[in-house]
């Protein structure tokens, strides 16, 4: 069934996007890309180039199988060019404005077999799914930062999933290379519900002085052995998704350990979002170590 499918589009190309087209490419799909804008597109297509370029000149692909992704990809600023698609992943800004402007396209345009996949980290799948006629055939497939890198794919079902569509993500989700987890529609699911109030601590901790953001980052490397320390890793993974995924859990829950810390959210209103935006709690506009300052 999967390896039948003839085209999967990715609807928004930033960071998690042009990774996510990236992984598709290199399983052998062939990809079409959607942005907004035609700036939004040679930004995206840009990412995906320089993470092919590397892996190329890391001899992680040959030079055959790079020029074999690039011609799997087609890019387009024209939703219509997904009226031939079997599987669509979404993975625009978590607004469910944009969602359903992006839902509500994809069910009119998208043949009524195709499958909609959405990457959202702190909306809810069902809610989404609510928004189109096909709620059946609308599944969270949840990647995490980097997606070429990381293993876990977050098959997100809902009330309204049928059992085919999750085993459908499920297989996509192996051929890809990546291992899913089948997981409810709960605030965080489950791989961020841990990872995020965890993230939150560190910058309570950071915002009471307890340590220097370094040595926060290290108790977590040198102690526990994680590749990243939590304050790098809310920098890599966008201070506003961070919040945005405390907030759903708050919502959610009410329980106080998932309370955003006042740190956190006075770094999003002022724009500190980490690595996107070149500053987080380390700043990245140009230094080679992002913690030097
Ligand atoms: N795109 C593609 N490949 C990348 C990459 C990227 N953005 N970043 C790193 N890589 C690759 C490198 O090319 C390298 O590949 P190689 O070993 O084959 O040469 C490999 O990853 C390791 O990279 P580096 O040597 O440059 O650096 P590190 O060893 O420090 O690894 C890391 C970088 C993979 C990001 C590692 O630090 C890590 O695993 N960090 C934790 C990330 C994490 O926890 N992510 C989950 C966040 S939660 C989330 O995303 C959920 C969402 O909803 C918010």
């Amino acid at each position: 069934m999967v390896q039948e499918f003839k085209k999967v589009g990715v609807v928004g190309l930033g960071t998690m996007g042009a990774g996510i087209v990236e992984v598709f490419a290199r399983a052998g799909f062939s990809v079409t890309g959607v942005e907004i804008d035609d700036a939004a597109l040679d930004r995206g297509r840009g990412h995906l180039e320089k993470s092919l370029g590397r892996a190329l000149s890391k001899g992680k692909i040959t030079e055959e199988e790079h020029a074999a992704i690039l011609g799997r990809l087609v890019f387009t600023t024209a939703r219509e060019d997904l009226a031939d698609a079997d599987f669509v992943v979404e993975a625009v800004p978590e607004r469910i404005d944009i969602k359903r402007d992006v839902f509500t396209d994809l069910d009119r345009i998208c043949p009524p077999g195709t499958i909609l996949a959405t990457n959202t980290s702190s909306l809810s799948v069902t809610e989404i799914a609510a928004l189109t006629n096909r709620p059946d055939k609308v599944v969270g497939l949840h990647f995490f930062n980097p997606a070429p890198v990381m293993k876990l794919a977050e098959i997100v079902g809902t009330v309204l999933t049928s059992s085919g569509t999750t085993e459908i993500a499920s297989e996509v989700a192996k051929r890809i290379g990546k291992t899913p987890v089948v997981v409810s529609d709960r605030a965080g699911f489950v791989a961020n519900a841990l990872l995020v109030p965890y993230i939150n601590d560190a910058v309570k901790a950071y915002e009471h002085k307890f340590a220097s953001r370094e040595e926060i980052d290290e108790s977590v490397t040198k102690a526990a052995g994680f590749p990243m320390g939590p304050l790098t890793l809310a920098d890599l993974v966008g201070l506003d998704v961070c919040l945005a995924v405390m907030d759903v859990l708050w919502e959610e829950f009410r329980e106080s350990r998932y309370v955003a810390t006042p740190l956190l959210r006075r770094m999003v209103a002022a724009g500190l979002l980490g690595r996107k935006t070149g500053r987080g709690f380390y700043d990245y506009s140009g230094a080679d170590n992002p913690a030097e300052e």
